[in-house]
């Protein structure tokens, strides 16, 4: 009976086994599976605009090399997902179709512009920085084919970050204006950055409140609040080689409590950008279903020439 078989789920879930898709799960465990994966492929794929942007006007063959590399991985980490999500019982297609009608989210993060050179060097440091924060603890989430696809991602990521360390100290150790250029950077990622983790767990703006029940499922491990404090305690050190300040007067070491005190981003602000009020939400979605309606020709090409090769095989 379904009481059995909820049992049966549990016992995997309390001994901190994973759930394969052919397992039984409950359906609100297998929906917020969806949401969620969703929601990270969507960000992965839109997270190619800010930086694809500087692609042709990265600094030197090298950096432009780098940065190609760099977004195409971005599209291979969204392809990872979109195939997690589709052993959920969800196609590809049918995911695209709810990002493109705003269905479906995607961070919050992708939504504000890359002014200068020194923006792909603070995304890769920064948002970067925060996405592997929150998602090395998600290669131990209960869903298998999502906990292993975080797994090569991470590691993409963890280059991705260095690569974005290593352009910034390149423009710290510039002239005057390279390293203004930095700090200019830093001081526009720093807040975005810290909002990716999402809503407080506590006080007036905990909202969603998906936490404590994706705790419980072994899909989330940490809550929004300690990803964040984790980020900030790893980042704060790094910014002092950059020889960057961070733009937050309050920001100080508690010794009591072994992490850094600092002033939390403005949640009004994220919750106006995930509502579609961003500084960019418009033109990156509108170049999203832009970019879907060109490729339509390529798609229709491989299904045909996948049918003709299915006919000569048979
Ligand atoms: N941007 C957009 N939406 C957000 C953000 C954000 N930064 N943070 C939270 N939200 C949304 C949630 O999706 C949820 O909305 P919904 O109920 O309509 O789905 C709502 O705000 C409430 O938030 P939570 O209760 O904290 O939601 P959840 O438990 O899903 O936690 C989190 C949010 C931490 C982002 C989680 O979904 C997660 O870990 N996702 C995987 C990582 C990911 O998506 N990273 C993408 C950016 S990094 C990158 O791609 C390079």
């Amino acid at each position: 009976g379904t009481e059995e078989r909820e049992a049966a789920f549990y016992a995997i879930i309390d001994a901190d086994g994973r759930i394969e898709p052919r397992d039984d799960m409950p359906e609100a465990y297998r929906r917020t599976l969806v949401r969620q994966i969703a929601q990270h492929a969507h960000s992965e794929i839109i997270g190619m605009q800010p930086e694809g942007n500087w692609i042709s006007r990265a600094p030197s063959l090298r950096r432009k090399a780098i940065l190609l590399a760099k977004v195409q991985d971005e599209a291979g980490h969204g392809l990872y997902l979109y195939a997690a999500a589709e052993t959920l019982g969800v196609s590809r297609d049918q995911l695209l179709e709810l990002l493109h009608a705003r269905k479906q989210k995607y961070s919050s993060i992708f939504n504000y512009p890359t002014l200068t050179w020194a923006d792909v060097g603070a995304i890769g440091w920064l948002v970067d920085g925060a996405a592997i924060t929150n998602q090395v603890p998600l290669t131990r989430c209960s869903y298998g084919p999502y906990a292993r696809a975080m797994v090569r991602i991470c590691k993409e990521e963890s280059f991705h970050q260095r690569q974005g360390f290593e352009a910034l100290l390149t423009l710290t150790r510039g002239t005057p204006a390279q390293k203004a250029m930095a700090q200019d950077a830093l001081d526009r990622w720093w807040y975005p950055s810290l909002a990716m983790f999402g809503p407080p767990d506590t006080g007036e703006q905990a909202s969603g409140g998906h936490t404590e029940q994706s705790m419980r499922w072994g899909i989330k491990r940490f809550t929004n609040d300690e990803l964040r404090q984790r980020f900030v305690d790893m980042t704060v050190p790094q910014s002092q080689v950059l020889g960057l300040t961070i733009p937050d007067p309050d920001l100080r070491w508690n010794e009591e409590r072994g992490h850094y005190d600092f002033t939390p981003p403005d949640y009004d602000e994220l919750f106006r950008v995930i509502k579609g009020d961003g500084p960019c939400n418009a033109q990156r979605l509108a170049h999203r279903v832009a970019a879907h309606e060109d490729g339509a020709w390529v798609r229709e090409a491989a299904a045909a020439y996948a049918a003709k090769k299915q006919e000569v095989a048979a």
